[in-house]
């Protein structure tokens, strides 16, 4: 078997892969749901053809940092896909992308959260697999920097940083405003991504078909959503569904847990031009 130096090494991605890129608990899942519903525009599929409806959508999108030698990952990664590219993803920061995926012409989305709404979402999601741990623990890793991908600040500021400077291969969407602006962020993503929506009425139905496929009610009651598994990670397919909305932090953060985080944001954002709010 390679080792995992050397996968990293050879893993060459093609120029039209798209790289899904993102700290835990940012909007993942959504992110690859919309990408994956714009690819299958093309299809011309029916709603009942849609394999959102057998898979989580994470199974859409191979993983690169982790367990990326296994048998499940690599057949995704040597298969050539449908034409016109492959969704990848990875929680890694930019500065440990392997270089065969910086230096490739394959385009990059990130979707960052709000700091403190991404806290709270991650400390529901790990009280969900490792069992119940205090809030009062989770903001201290979270401004201490010691988590799974992190430190939060790092990683998505790398990815700001990135796509400033290479706008044509680095997109950087926020969920807030994928929230409030779901038709204009939809339309940004599917002209980045080269498959850009007419301005007439079939346009605004394609874009309101993929919205709809991707939406966070449909997604959370399908069967395969409710009872399934990842089996990759072995995780509840679940657990990748919550509440999907915007300042859920203010019903689990103490004023004096939101105030230490916010002067952390500010200090970590301050001359980076990036604003990580929740409006
Ligand atoms: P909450 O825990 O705040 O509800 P990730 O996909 O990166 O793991 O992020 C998970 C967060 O995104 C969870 O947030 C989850 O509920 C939310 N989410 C998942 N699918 C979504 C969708 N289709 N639309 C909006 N939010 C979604």
């Amino acid at each position: 078997m390679q080792s995992m130096k050397a996968f990293r090494s050879e893993f060459q991605p093609r120029n039209d892969d798209i790289l899904l890129t993102s700290f835990p608990k940012t909007g993942t899942t959504w992110l690859i749901a919309l990408c994956h519903n714009i690819l299958s525009l093309d299809d011309d599929g029916k709603e009942e053809d849609d394999v959102l409806k057998k898979m989580n959508p994470h199974e859409l999108a191979p993983p690169l940092d982790v367990n990326f030698l296994s048998d499940q990952v690599q057949d995704l990664l040597l298969d050539p896909g449908r034409s016109g590219g492959r969704l990848l993803q990875t929680h890694l920061p930019y500065n440990c992308l392997p270089e065969s995926v910086r230096n490739s012409g394959c385009k990059i989305v990130h979707v960052a959260r709000n700091p403190k709404d991404t806290l709270v979402s991650m400390w529901h999601f790990y009280n969900k697999i490792l069992g119940p741990f205090p809030v009062e623990r989770a903001v201290e890793s979270f401004c201490s920097g010691v988590l799974p991908w992190g430190p939060f600040y790092e990683n998505v500021v790398g990815y700001w940083e990135e796509s400033n400077r290479r706008p044509k291969e680095v997109l950087f969407l926020k969920y807030e405003e994928l929230c409030r602006y779901p038709e204009e962020q939809v339309r940004k993503l599917a002209s980045f991504m080269g498959r850009p929506f007419s301005s007439m009425e079939d346009g605004d139905a394609e874009v309101g078909k993929v919205l709809r496929y991707s939406s966070f009610n449909r997604l959370k009651e399908l069967e395969v959503n409710k009872n399934g598994v990842w089996e990759l990670h072995r995780l509840p397919n679940n657990t990748f569904f919550r509440k999907g909305t915007v300042g859920d932090w203010k019903s689990y953060l103490t004023p004096q847990m939101a105030e230490r985080i916010d002067q952390l944001t500010q200090l970590k954002l301050q001359g980076t031009g990036l604003s990580l709010d929740d409006f």
